[in-house]
């Protein structure tokens, strides 16, 4: 696993956003809220930030796109929903689909748009008394500890009928020497990085998803777009 560093998201200089992250502290809830917080002051409206997240978050599109017209879902949870742009696209397609949107302070980010839809719920607390079809954290595991990654998939073991999605995985085999050499001077010569979470190997995946009671049925690999599918062992 390598500690990757980053400056800027979203146009923000992030050495900006809390003055109590550096270099060796992962991004908490309170930055998440005070990024998002600056996201929404900057941006009135979800159509401005659109763009900025279209093309990385096809593949997870296109692949929920198709899992919930095949098998018919109902009920999908996002776990680490952001500022909801997914699930705001694929619950203006699909209207008669619940979606189930959780982050910290969820309430807040949504301010952006996406709220505006009826199929669209939103909580800042795992909702435990759906009978979810699905669940998936798009781009979320790199904001994890491995002890935070073990218990998220512990904490939602029983709350999906057809399984679980990880999806826009980056795996540590797929970095190409210019990423490494730029992570190293990110996180040793430029002062406004800071830490912004792990990079991992598939065989450390494989390690967690299996501690944590799953194993991986299918895998779509794309390089910086790896999608895993997995469900429940018996234990
Ligand atoms: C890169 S964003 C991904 C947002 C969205 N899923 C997407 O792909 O556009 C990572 C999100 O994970 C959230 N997050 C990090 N740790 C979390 C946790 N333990 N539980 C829920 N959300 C978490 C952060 O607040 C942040 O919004």
């Amino acid at each position: 696993m390598i500690e990757f560093y980053q400056s800027k998201w979203f146009d923000i200089d992030l050495c900006n956003v809390d003055e109590n992250l550096n270099i060796k502290k992962l991004p908490d809830h309170s930055f998440y809220y005070k990024f998002y917080s600056i996201l929404l002051e900057r941006h009135s409206s979800y159509e401005q930030v659109k763009q900025h997240v279209l093309s990385c978050n096809q593949p997870a599109i296109k692949y929920l796109t198709d899992v919930i017209s095949s098998k018919g879902y109902k009920n999908i949870l996002s776990i680490g929903s952001g500022i909801g742009f997914i699930e705001y696209e694929l619950a203006k397609n699909n209207p008669h689909v619940n979606f189930y949107a959780n982050d910290f302070n969820i309430e807040s980010y949504f301010l952006l748009g996406a709220a505006s839809l009826d199929n669209i719920k939103l909580s800042s607390t795992l909702m435990k008394n759906v009978n979810y079809d699905l669940i998936y954290l798009n781009n979320v595991d790199y904001a994890l500890s491995n002890q935070h990654y073990d218990d998220l998939l512990q904490q939602i073991r029983g709350l999906s009928n057809n399984g679980i999605v990880l999806s826009t995985v980056v795996f540590k085999e797929d970095l190409k020497i210019y990423s490494i050499i730029k992570n190293i001077f990110l996180k040793y010569f430029d002062r406004k990085s800071i830490f912004w979470g792990y990079i991992r190997s598939k065989k450390e995946h494989n390690q967690i998803i299996k501690n944590a009671g799953y194993k991986i049925n299918n895998k779509i690999l794309k390089k910086h777009h790896n999608i895993l599918i997995m469900s429940e062992e018996l234990k």
